[in-house]
């Protein structure tokens, strides 16, 4: 069975650029050697994160991503069982505070959600709208 999380949570203080970079290059690495598909995102303080993959390894990486103080305020949007088949594999990004909106840029995010059932889909939507746009 496989099986998707998606949460919002809040970067550390003071957390730098750096170490942002790396959070999302390493995740994506090993997301993508472990057979995990979804997105990483972080903007203005924020991380919004979609992790879809085999049921015990999600739930055992996100027990660990919980722990990683890091970040903090982990808000869990939803965790669902998926049925459809994994689409891409992982990709992450990191969006300055000075970033135009870009409808290619967006359309990408949306594909890689597309293993989410329809309401899934439709309600990680809005909320990335709000994340990358206002
Ligand atoms: C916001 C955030 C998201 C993360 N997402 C992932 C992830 O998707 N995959 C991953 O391997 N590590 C991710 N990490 C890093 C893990 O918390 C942890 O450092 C990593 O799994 C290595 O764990 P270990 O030191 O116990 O081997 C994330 C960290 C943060 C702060």
């Amino acid at each position: 069975m496989r099986y998707a999380i998606v949460y919002l949570s809040t970067a550390s203080e003071d957390l730098e650029e750096e170490v942002i970079e790396n959070i999302l290059k390493s995740s994506k690495t090993w997301n993508n050697q472990n057979d995990i598909t979804g997105l990483l995102l972080f903007s203005e303080g924020s991380f919004f994160q979609i992790i879809e993959g085999e049921k015990n390894t999600i739930s055992e990486l996100f027990e660990n991503i919980k722990e990683d103080d890091r970040h903090h305020n982990i808000m869990q949007i939803f965790g669902k069982d998926i049925h459809k088949d994994a689409y891409d594999g992982y990709d992450s990004d990191f969006i300055s505070n000075y970033a135009e909106y870009d409808p290619e840029k967006f359309q990408h995010y949306l594909d890689q959600i597309k293993v989410l059932d329809f309401a899934a889909q439709k309600a990680v939507e809005k909320i990335l709208k709000v994340f990358l746009i206002y």
